[in-house]
């Protein structure tokens, strides 16, 4: 088989990690019998330095003919930092209706963890994608020096929240049969309060899935304390955005964490990107992380039913922090070519 794969590094390390990602992902494909036909596509804050926007006007028009859009992240220092989601991120999930923000959250062998606890832990934060608080829609009213104030609204949507959860109970079955949703229903009392109403009525229908509820500043704390209590946790878009941080700190480093931007119909492409940004403080310096857009490969392997390559590359990258070699965010001193070659011979 041969997949049409669209590229974009982005800016910063996402230049660094992609293509050293791309390498695991081309021997995966050697030894498991399939290959990528693979286009590259410099969209991103580079772009916008050099054509005053992210992407030209038919960029999604071209995306939408490949089979999955492997991204690393865009934002430069210098370059207007709400223009990265509006622009590229928001934009491309919200137009390919990747509703689901696919986050998992696990212990890697040989990385040392910043919590109190040696349990292990494997959840997976599945992040609404399309909507919330992230919709963009608000104003600033600057009459003058003294007096200002800036206005966001939220939009929760009974289709968009019943999407989500459907694919959370669907997926928790495929797992540990648990899911736990994330609000804060208490104080945001429009908005969440039917984001829960929505979830709970979804729930019905797996009487088999366990379903319980957290608020955001108990489940933050818990992420820390007792995250062996997780299976699938099902949130918001901006609570997902921070909750997927915490989880790449518990594992070790943001540098860790991979992500699929998916849309389960499959009529439009999927996006796979690690969790973090363009780390424009480490970029240049070859000392970047390529562990969470590895990770992100795998989880578009899974996507085009490659589960078998998916699979050894997950292992091979346990092999590989179990050995101890570490990029420097981990306490090791392995540069991002060292660790996705390690990657590749293990595999
Ligand atoms: P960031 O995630 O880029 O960096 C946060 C910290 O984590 C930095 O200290 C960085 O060095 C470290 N880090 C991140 N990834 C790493 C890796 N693979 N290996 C080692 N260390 C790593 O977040 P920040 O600094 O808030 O944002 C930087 C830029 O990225 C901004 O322009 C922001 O808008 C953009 N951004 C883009 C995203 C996307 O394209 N999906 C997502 C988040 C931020
Ligand atoms: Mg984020």
């Amino acid at each position: 088989t041969k997949y049409k794969i669209a590229v974009v590094p982005g800016d910063g390390i996402g230049k660094e990690i992609v293509p050293a990602a791309m390498e695991v992902l081309l021997a995966a494909g050697e030894k498991f019998g399939f290959s990528f036909d693979m286009e590259n596509f410099d969209y991103g804050a580079g772009y916008y330095l050099e054509h005053g926007k992210f992407m030209p006007e038919d960029a999604l028009e071209k995306l939408k003919a490949f089979d999955a859009v492997y991204f690393g992240a865009v934002g430069l220092p210098g370059v207007d930092d709400t223009l990265p989601a509006k622009d590229y991120t928001f934009k491309v999930r919200t137009q390919f209706q990747q509703y689901v923000n696919y986050r998992p959250v696990r212990v890697y062998p040989g990385v040392t963890r910043p919590l109190r606890s040696e349990k292990p832990f494997d959840f997976v934060v599945v992040r609404e994608n399309t909507e919330g608080e992230f919709v963009q829609v608000g104003n600033q009213y600057l009459p003058d020096e003294e007096n200002g104030m800036g206005v966001d609204t939220s939009i929760f949507t009974r289709k968009g929240i019943e999407r989500v959860a459907h694919y959370a109970f669907q997926l928790a079955r495929t797992r540990r049969n648990k899911v736990t949703h994330v609000t804060k229903s208490n104080t945001l009392i429009n908005s969440l309060s039917y984001w829960d109403r929505v979830i709970k009525e979804v729930a019905t229908q797996y009487p088999d899935v366990t379903h319980d509820q957290m608020y955001i500043d108990n489940a933050s704390a818990s992420f820390v304390l007792k995250p062996e209590v997780f299976d699938v946790v099902l949130t918001t878009n901006l609570f997902g955005d921070i909750l997927s941080d915490l989880g790449g700190a518990i594992m070790g480093s943001l540098g860790l964490g991979g992500a699929g931007n998916i849309n389960p119909e499959k009529d439009f492409p999927s996006m796979f990107e690690p969790i973090h940004g363009s780390a424009p403080d480490i970029a240049g310096k070859n000392i970047a992380n390529p562990i969470g857009q590895i990770w992100s490969g795998v989880m578009m392997l899974e996507h085009l039913g490659e589960n078998e390559a998916a699979n050894a590359i997950l292992a091979a990258v346990d092999k590989t922090t179990e050995s101890g070699v570490l990029p420097v965010d981990l306490g090791g001193s392995s540069s991002t070519q060292e660790i996705s070659k390690a990657v590749i011979s293990n595999l």
